[in-house]
């Protein structure tokens, strides 16, 4: 895509709506302007600085070793996690501050302070040292979204056990392959969570996966829903008959910063998933520091809501490192958004007096869908701040986003990072930054991101090319789980030296970054390259249109065909029917960015087909595009989905006009 001077690009940034941060705003801010020549004065210096705001049982010698690619953060520093999630702020007196008002999807409370929380992690460390954890060993965790889980990653982490937290939507297979892929020695469960209003059940597929992981000897499993499981003697423990006649006493031992702290399993170019491993000391620095400085983090006032699952790295770094390390007041939330009512995240921002809210595009495109209404019906007053993070947000969704839930006076935040980084990368900071809708704008200060062309050379203002990071930051990941060569591939050989993130992104006139989505979603029709995000943002603009995918369809002609999958608006006005419409979205597309970019097919679906953490799966639309075998579907929310959508496509009946 480098060697496109940003003209199909550019449709991009009609987009010329500016917000600057609201004065009393900015006036408050925790970040302040200078922060970024401050940290420019001294990178590693500016991280040295965030990382004191950490309790160390032993400082650092040196800050940074950097043997490309192997980075060691705050080298020959000694802390413990978890005493810096939860002990320390119990010892400075905060012991009765609210940790997380938690809510289960049946309605269901409870109110966990950090001493609550420190008891529970305390217990549940002295019950996994009972059943052989020791520092090293590697534990799965597969739960949903109740207190037990955090406290059972921070009792990992209190003990130096890497976790590797399974998210509860995965198949028993997948279960299985991260297991024996990190030899996980036991594994942390329950019997089910709420999900859409009824119990849904994970023991199950614990059984399934550990009957082939011969290593897995004990499996502790919480009891949330009282459904029925099958039990394995002497290999099943109940949590509650273990953990809770546990000692609330347990000594932390200290870590040194580079102890490994989890493993994350992602998707890559290849089916198998890759173990990112994230580390102590840098980590959490990292976390703490953006959750602070992006989200203007005031602990003593704010309520804060990362409305992700834990099973993700947004909810390791901002439900749980991050925030508790500041002392945070969080909300967490079993369920689905829509059970019972479509309101119920509007409802707990109400109840519980939500400042910031932090969650994903495709997320804020559904609540469109449902309407404007429902947020409509509830005070919302509480926040103050928003965030987007996941995939590139399109100005339309901002805007909205702003609009109907920040009642137009909240700063947004796009917040742009990956499971590899750790933790934020570039970001607007809320009380700086002028703000354009759908874009990341800069890096955030101590982080040196670029975007180059395949030559590894700089782009201009106003060009496309490759997002990179240039220099080491304390959240990067340490490596793949086992697969060092493959670390070195995929992130380090594309530009020796330079980490290439698999982004395409833009600088527009004013060197600001916007970023277009993964670089495997480019696509090239006729030799021209266009974004798969371009073509969506085009879509969605259409006032019809609630949600598009865009997928790139090896075509014979053409090389890459655009083939569109869309949702229509409830309600949206189109009374000539889908036909027409598939015509006028057609010609708004050629409208937006150029007769190049129409795509061949636009397939109208009541749904799109999406992974639990509600990414379009754009690699199984293009199967379905192409019409070939699909995929693995373990990790899709509704497989029916996909069937529905393929049962709609005609084979050879697209119309061919491009070229
Ligand atoms: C995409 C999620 C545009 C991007 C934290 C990245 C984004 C991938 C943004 C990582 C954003 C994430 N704007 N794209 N604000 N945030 N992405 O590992 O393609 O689940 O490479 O981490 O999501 O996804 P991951």
């Amino acid at each position: 895509m480098t060697d496109t001077k940003g003209e199909e690009l550019s449709a991009l940034l009609h987009e010329n709506r500016r917000f600057p941060p609201p004065p009393e705003f900015a006036a408050a801010a925790i970040a302040q302007p200078g922060i970024y020549e401050h940290a420019a004065e001294g990178r590693t210096a500016f991280w040295e600085e965030q990382a004191r705001r950490l309790t160390w049982a032993e400082p650092w010698h040196t800050a940074l070793e950097w043997e490309m690619p192997y980075a060691k953060w705050f080298v020959g520093g000694k802390l413990n996690v978890a005493y810096n999630c939860v002990d320390r702020h119990v010892e400075s007196g905060l012991g009765d501050r609210v940790a997380y008002h938690w809510e289960g999807e049946p309605g269901d409370t409870r109110t966990i302070t950090y001493r609550d929380l420190q008891e529970m992690v305390c217990k549940a460390a002295n019950a996994l040292t009972e059943l052989g954890v020791e520092a090293g060993t590697k534990v799965a965790i597969y739960m949903p979204m109740i207190p037990e889980t955090v406290a059972a990653m921070l009792a990992c982490a209190r003990l130096g056990a890497p976790h590797t937290v399974v998210f509860g939507g995965f198949s028993a297979e997948a279960l299985r392959d991260r297991i024996l892929d990190c030899d996980a020695r036991l594994v942390i469960t329950s019997d089910g969570g709420y999900r859409r209003g009824s119990p849904s059940a994970l023991k199950p597929a614990v059984d399934d996966a550990v009957a082939s992981c011969p290593n897995v000897t004990k499996v502790l499993v919480v009891r949330r829903t009282g459904q029925d499981v099958a039990w394995s003697e002497g290999r099943d423990v109940w949590w509650h008959e273990v953990v809770d006649r546990q000692s609330e006493h347990h000594e932390a031992q200290m870590f040194d910063a580079e102890h490994p702290l989890y493993i994350m399993y992602t998707s890559g170019t290849t089916a198998k998933p890759k173990g990112i491993l994230h580390t102590s000391g840098g980590y959490l620095t990292h976390t703490s520091a953006t959750h602070r400085l992006v989200f203007d983090l005031n602990p003593d006032k704010d309520i804060f809501w990362t409305a992700a699952d834990i099973g993700w790295v947004t909810g390791h770094s901002y439900i749980v490192y991050g925030p508790l390390a500041n002392a945070t007041t969080s909300v967490m939330y079993e369920g689905t958004p829509d059970t019972p009512t479509r309101d119920r995240w509007w409802q707990i921002v109400e109840r519980y007096k939500v400042n910031i809210l932090y969650t994903a595009p495709t997320t804020i495109r559904t609540f469109m869908k449902w309407g404007e209404d429902l947020p409509a019906a509830h005070d919302l007053s509480s926040l103050r701040l928003l965030g987007s993070v996941g995939e590139p947000i399109n100005p339309e969704a901002w805007i909205w986003y702003r609009t109907h839930i920040g009642g137009d006076r909240c700063p947004i935040v796009d917040t742009w990072w990956q499971t590899e980084t750790g933790g934020i990368m570039i970001s607007p900071l809320p009380g700086i930054t002028t703000t354009k809708p759908g874009a990341a704008m800069k890096p955030l200060p101590g982080v040196t991101a670029d975007v180059v062309s395949n030559d590894g050379t700089s782009v201009g203002n106003g060009e496309g090319g490759l997002l990179v990071i240039k220099d080491p930051w304390p959240g990067m990941l340490r490596g793949i789980w086992g697969d060092d060569q493959r670390f070195k591939d995929t992130y380090w050989s594309r530009f020796p030296g330079i980490y290439f993130a698999g982004d395409g992104a833009k600088r527009d006139d004013d060197g600001d970054l916007w970023l277009l989505g993964r670089v495997d979603d480019v696509m090239n029709v006729s030799g021209h390259r266009i974004s798969t995000t371009e073509v969506e943002h085009a879509l969605v603009g259409h006032p019809s249109v609630a949600e598009a995918a865009v997928v790139g369809a090896s075509d014979a002609t053409t090389g890459q065909a655009i083939v569109a999958f869309v949702t229509v608006k409830s309600g949206a006005d189109n009374p000539e029917g889908s036909d027409q419409l598939v015509i006028d979205l057609r010609e708004h597309v050629a409208r937006e960015i150029g007769p190049i970019a129409k795509p061949r097919q636009i397939l109208l679906t009541p749904e799109l087909p999406k992974t639990r953490s509600g990414k379009i799966m754009r690699r199984l639309l293009r199967d379905v595009a192409e019409q070939r075998e699909l995929g693995d579907v373990t990790t899709l929310l509704d497989a029916t989905v996909v069937n529905a959508i393929r049962d709609r496509m005609v084979p050879g009946a697209e119309e061919r006009e491009q070229g």
